[in-house]
């Protein structure tokens, strides 16, 4: 028996998303304040603008309608919205006060933690996005080793050093873009060839441990042993891995352990805290380079993610993500192939974050068949953004009405293809790419 089917207004009006929208248009740029949550993301006329609450798996619109949320925020709600644990945390924090002029004492205790929990960790530095702490993974290597050149594999945030490395680069100075190499994963020849190129130059190398693909047998090691051999420091962005492939992070999972990792979004439930961590041969650093912000080491956060995390030691959270994360997967891709649709889409990536590809006949990533996938989501309840980012209340009741929903939605898909007519079914614009194809 299915409960907790989201309801949906029978008429689902999405009038007050679409008059703050009308308004905000002359306020906010972008509209929104991280660019996968801006409406160029979602269908407009049939996705919600504004998210007003959420409990547990689920969020309302600012319109009362309600969906099952796999976004989670982009990743940080990793248990639930307001979950009961970390809220009376924070309540209880908030009574006591937010932000001090000396520092707290939950700073020793979160660091603790960490450092029980993972492999790397013997000292703890805290930021608040990830973009905090791996800008400061990235200058404490340069600072360490004397050397500026970076080299990169996966996404690292918002910062110069970074962002210059991606179309949407502008307002960095070609010099900054000049410093960070990318690399390919699962492609160690793409790293040799950079520290070929650029011998005793390379500061760091840093990379998020694993994406949606798997690594490939002997690719990390070989990473790490790379790096060591060429002067480098290895940097593990576990910002997306940590605290939901293990609580370890992926360094544990894998067994190759870096000289710093980097942890953010799910740390907190969603409060906004980070954290760079390291060995005490590397940490130390930060007595020199500066790494130092008003909000960093603010109580609530702290408190929330000492909650969060205590609440993963004792309940089956990672255990729960695998699971329920396995069975929409594999539900996914068993439609698909029903339907025959495996050259069109298909979900990949490891059970506790995976995301939906589509591809067009030519087999280039097709926006068409993702908005009209989408749009039928939305219109039943399932708050689509291409990722699905598990969380512990994610029920066995969600996934089932899940799957249904995306039957439905991929047989219109189907439908669109073979009559050749996906455009035609759109109800709004066309969603887009935060970085266009160079
Ligand atoms: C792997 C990875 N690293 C770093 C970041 C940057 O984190 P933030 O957006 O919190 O600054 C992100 C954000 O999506 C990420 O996915």
């Amino acid at each position: 028996m299915i409960r907790e089917r989201p309801r949906l207004a029978p008429s689902r009006s999405l009038e007050r998303s679409t008059a703050l929208k009308a308004h905000a248009i002359r306020r906010i740029p972008t509209l929104a304040q991280t660019f996968s949550k801006a409406p160029t993301q979602f269908v407009q006329g049939v996705a919600p603008v504004y998210l007003e609450r959420g409990a547990g798996s689920h969020v309302w619109d600012v319109d009362g309608n309600e969906y099952i949320d796999y976004p989670m925020a982009l990743g940080p709600v990793i248990l639930g919205h307001n979950e009961p644990a970390v809220t009376e945390a924070a309540i209880a924090q908030l009574q006591r006060g937010i932000a001090f002029s000396l520092p707290h004492p939950l700073e020793v205790e979160l660091s603790d933690l960490l450092c029980e929990l993972i492999p790397c960790a013997e000292m703890v530095r805290f930021g608040k996005n990830g973009s905090d702490v791996t800008s400061g993974a990235v200058r404490a290597a340069r600072a360490l080793t004397g050397r500026d050149l970076i080299a990169c594999c996966g996404y690292h945030g918002w910062q110069d050093w970074f962002i210059g490395t991606t179309t949407r680069s502008r307002g960095v100075p070609q010099a900054v873009r000049d410093l960070t190499k990318p690399f390919v994963y699962n492609d160690l020849g793409s790293l040799e060839r950079i520290f070929a190129e650029y011998p005793g130059q390379v500061a760091a190398v840093i990379m998020e441990p694993v994406g949606v693909v798997a690594p490939a047998p002997g690719f990390l090691e070989g990473v790490r042993d790379l790096a060591h051999q060429h002067g480098a420091l290895l940097i593990f962005d576990e910002v997306v891995t940590g605290f939901r492939l293990d609580l370890g992070g992926a360094q544990r999972l894998f067994g190759v352990t870096p000289d710093l990792a980097c942890f953010g979004k799910a740390m907190g439930n969603g409060f906004p805290i980070a954290a760079v961590v390291g060995s005490r041969a590397v940490m130390p650093i930060f007595d020199e380079i500066f790494f130092s912000f008003t909000f960093g080491g603010d109580a609530l956060s702290l408190a929330a993610a000492i909650a969060t995390i205590r609440f993963m030691q004792e309940e089956p959270v990672i255990a729960h993500l695998w699971a329920h994360g396995a069975t929409l997967k594999d539900g996914y891709n068993r439609i698909a192939a029903e339907l025959g649709l495996t050259r069109y889409t298909e979900c990949v990536g490891l059970p506790p974050r995976t995301v939906i590809t589509f591809r067009d006949e030519q087999g280039n990533e097709s926006l068409i068949y993702k908005t009209l996938v989408q749009q039928e989501c939305l219109k039943r309840g399932i708050l689509f953004s291409g990722s699905q980012n598990l969380c512990y209340r994610h029920s066995d009741d969600d996934i089932a009405i899940t799957l249904e929903v995306y039957r439905t939605a991929l047989t219109i898909l189907a439908e669109a293809i073979a009559a050749g007519d996906a455009l035609d079914r759109l109800e709004g614009p066309v969603v887009e790419p935060v970085f266009r194809r160079a």
